[in-house]
């Protein structure tokens, strides 16, 4: 028996080998079985999944999610071009954001993406008269912010009053007659999001409590009757392994449970319900790998552990306080017996994966593995002191290939003068 971890089936001391390190590792069985579980949880229930690439995204991601019969969120031009160049189909797909440029609206009706959750009512004006112009008529969703108050990291609040994201509840009514005053836009219902990283679901049903009552009132001033519903996406992993994860499937029945019930006593017509969950799907699949660059003991105080990665590969410790823990790739079984901080290289003593963590006895070479950073770690790869950005591995039943390979210094240097 070899004491390497074993990810997706495959030696992690081999990838590390193979592709370098930092490496992204995620395995494949497991996202796709993570798709399937929600289908499943849907399934005859008058609702969706959207992924939200935001969490994770490269062509191969989009393709498996368009294999899995997900639709799929995108909140940039570049999302959306990945999407599309993986061959997704566009009526699937959702544009998302609060500061959508022309370029992304523009390409989007181009390429007949299915919605857009419009965030502004300038936002609604300007994709009414790309719309005109390219002789278009483009299903919408508002987004709302309903004053939630979700029990999570305030960064990641999405739905309280004062908050940059949604039509304020005061110019809803408003927003609403213009769009189905304007014969280029089908106003299909509402959108909220009301934060990320949720482990109950209280939240959840406030929103459908608030947007349901929001659709009794539309209906009665202005005679709309919502075709769609989407609740966004939040629900939670575990930060450490050992820590408890989310039911997301419990939680989705038990959502669709409460829009029944509302929908019910509101004499409402029971709107298509959206969920977009992100880090549910990708955060528990993906591992990454650093090998060990040194080892400094501070006698008394600390001692610091440096890899080849940090806030650049990941920089959820630094936006979001989030903790980390590490296994020691290359031999599991040697005895966890001290603590260390595990730093990156960045220029930025603030630059540590993790400041105290349980870690077995370390040295130059050792292969490092950092459990769930599957979600919101490549996809906030940052270019800080030149950073080279990392591959990504698919690693299925024993079989890896790189689905992003490594940037290369020349591409570091691409258009530059
Ligand atoms: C509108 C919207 N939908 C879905 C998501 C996905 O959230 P999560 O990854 O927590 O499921 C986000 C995350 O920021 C979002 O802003």
């Amino acid at each position: 028996m070899s004491d390497h971890l074993i990810w997706g089936g495959c030696d992690t001391v081999g990838l590390a080998r193979e592709y370098g390190t930092p490496l992204y590792v995620m395995d494949e069985a497991e996202l796709r079985s993570r798709c399937r579980r929600l289908s499943k949880a849907v399934k005859g229930r008058n609702a969706r999944v959207c992924y939200a690439g935001k969490a994770f995204l490269c062509t191969a991601m989009a393709r498996l999610i368009e294999e899995e019969g997900l639709c799929l969120d995108t909140v940039s031009l570049g999302e959306l071009y990945l999407a599309h160049k993986a061959g997704f189909p566009m009526e699937r797909v959702t544009l998302h954001g609060n500061a959508k440029t022309e370029a992304f609206l523009r390409t989007g009706l181009e390429w007949g993406a299915g919605t857009v959750v419009v965030d502004s009512e300038d936002e609604l004006r300007r994709l009414d008269g790309l719309c005109a112009e390219l002789g278009k008529t483009q299903k919408i969703l508002f987004r709302v912010s309903p004053g939630i108050e979700a029990h999570t990291f305030s960064a990641v609040q999405t739905a309280q009053k004062d908050c940059k994201f949604g039509v304020p509840l005061a110019h809803l009514e408003r927003a609403v007659k213009a769009a189905l005053s304007s014969p280029h836009i089908d106003l299909a219902g509402l959108h909220v999001h009301v934060g990320s990283q949720i482990h109950d679901t209280a939240a959840h049903f406030e929103a459908v409590s608030r947007l349901t009552q929001l659709l009794a009132q539309l209906r009665g001033s202005l005679g709309f009757e919502a075709r769609e519903l989407d609740l966004g996406g939040g629900f939670g992993i575990p930060e450490l392994p050992g820590e408890p994860g989310t039911p997301a499937e419990e939680f989705i029945s038990q959502i669709l449970d409460r829009v029944d019930s509302s929908c019910e006593a509101l004499g409402l017509r029971r709107p298509e319900v959206a969920f977009e969950p992100g880090r549910w799907i990708v955060g528990e699949a993906g591992i990454t790998l650093y090998t060990v660059q040194g080892v400094k003991e501070i006698p008394e105080v600390r001692t610091y552990v440096a890899v080849d990665g940090g806030m650049t590969d990941n920089p959820r410790p630094q936006l979001y306080q989030a903790r980390y823990a590490v296994r020691l790739a290359n031999d599991v079984n040697r005895p966890v017996d001290r603590r260390a901080a595990i730093a990156g290289p960045c220029c930025e003593s603030g630059d540590l994966l993790t400041a105290d963590t349980p870690v077995p006895e370390l040295e130059v070479g050792d292969v490092l593995a950092v459990p769930l950073t599957g979600a919101y770690n490549y996809s906030m790869f940052s270019t800080y002191n030149c950073a080279l950005r990392p591959a990504v591995v698919f690693a299925n039943n024993g079989i890896a290939r790189a689905v992003v390979r490594r940037q290369t210094l020349e591409e570091l240097a691409a258009g530059q003068e």
